[in-house]
Formats: C-alpha cells, structure tokens, sequence
C-alpha cells in the first residue's frame, strides 16, 4: 500500500459522474467571466504551461514584476473575481474540517503537455486551514514529498473526480503534476485536466 506523507488525504471517487459534469459546467460560467490567462514566473517571466483564473474574493496570481500574491481582481480584466460556487464551499464543507469559509479557488487548466514543478503553497497567512484539491478531466501523475525539497516523495495518479486534501502537518508539503495522461477521460470536451484548489488565505480572527 502506498503510504502518504502525514496530513495529506487522497479521496478517490469523491464525485460522481454527474457531480463532475455540474461542477464543470459552474467552472465553465467562471471561466466566462474571469478568462484563464498564462501566468509568469516571478522574476524570469517564464510562461508557465498551465493556464489560470481564480473564483473566490482573493485570486492567486504571479507574474514577473510582482511575483507569487493575493489579489481581488483578474490581473488582465482588472474585475473582481467571481464567487466560489455553491458546490464547492459544499464540498470544503464536507472535508476541510475548518470553521470559516475558503476565499481563493486556483483554477488550472492543464492541456496534455502541461505540467507543475513541486512547489509549496505558502502565501496564505492561514497554515491552520487546509488546502482541498478537486481534480476533473484527464488523470495527472500527482507527487508528494515532504516540508522540504529534499524530503521522500511519492506518486499516484489523479483521476476525475477524485480529492486530496494537505491540511495539518501536510499543509505546507511540496507537491506537483508530473505529467498528464491524454485521452484518459471523457469529461471535457477538448480534452485536458481541471484541477481546483481551495484556500483559506486571512486568519479568521485577523477579521
Ligand atoms: C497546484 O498545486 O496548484 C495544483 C495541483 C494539481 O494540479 O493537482
Ligand atoms: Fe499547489
């Protein structure tokens, strides 16, 4: 059996078919109002090969001049992020175990070559909550380590529908997409991968 490091979860099979397609189709309406755009690297302005937007009232977002943030507008639109669907503050409700509501959904589309070096996520002031990831589409090859680069990693796939949770001692555990299996799901039209993280970024009592 596959052993994760501690405070990761992976859920596999947390959504149905047809909890899937409703979802895609609520990311197709944020995707409308908030275009997914490439986002760059801090400093190099290196294009990254997957592509963003944000729901929720914080989006992260990076770029050459200002680097990895939180912000409360599209950087290319200059609009207000839209809300975070119903779905999903249910689903953060199901699993996150944390009292106050997620502000930041990260959506990234992954095309079949796409993929996202390990990295942690730690621009949220809150490490108390948990980040909940939601993967839709093509299965990923997922990686997991430890809280520092060098720690042992392990790898499993990702399929459609499935869920990994980093909360706890896991929180702050580097992680990233190795490669995407084309051709591997049905779910998107077009193909490719959806992958939607939940984040808590403010402190409840920082309010
Ligand atoms: C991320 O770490 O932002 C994305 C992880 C994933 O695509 O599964
Ligand atoms: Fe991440």
């Amino acid at each position: 059996m596959l052993v994760l490091p501690g405070g990761v979860r992976h859920i596999p099979d947390y959504l149905d078919r047809a909890a899937q397609e409703a979802l895609v189709e609520d990311i197709r309406a944020v995707v409308q109002a908030a275009p997914l755009y490439v986002p760059t690297m801090p400093r190099t302005g290196k294009p990254m090969s997957v592509r963003m937007t944000n729901c929720g009232v914080l989006g992260w977002v990076t770029d050459k001049e200002r680097g990895y943030r939180y912000q409360p507008t599209h950087p290319a639109t200059g609009e207000p992020w839209p809300a975070i669907p119903q779905r999903l503050l249910d689903i953060w409700n199901d699993v996150a175990r944390y009292d106050a509501p997620p502000e930041a959904c990260l959506v990234n589309f992954y095309t079949a070559d796409a993929k996202m070096g390990m990295h942690q996520d730690r621009d949220e002031h809150d490490l108390d909550a948990p980040v909940v990831s939601i993967s839709l589409g093509e299965t990923c090859l997922f990686r997991v380590g430890e809280r520092t680069r060098e720690g042992r990693t392990v790898s499993f796939k990702l399929k459609s529908g499935d869920l990994v949770v980093l909360g706890g001692e896991g929180r702050l555990a580097f992680h990233g997409v190795d490669r995407i299996y084309p051709t591997t799901s049905t779910l998107l039209k077009n193909g490719g991968r959806i992958n939607l993280t939940l984040r808590r970024v403010t402190r409840p009592d920082a309010i």
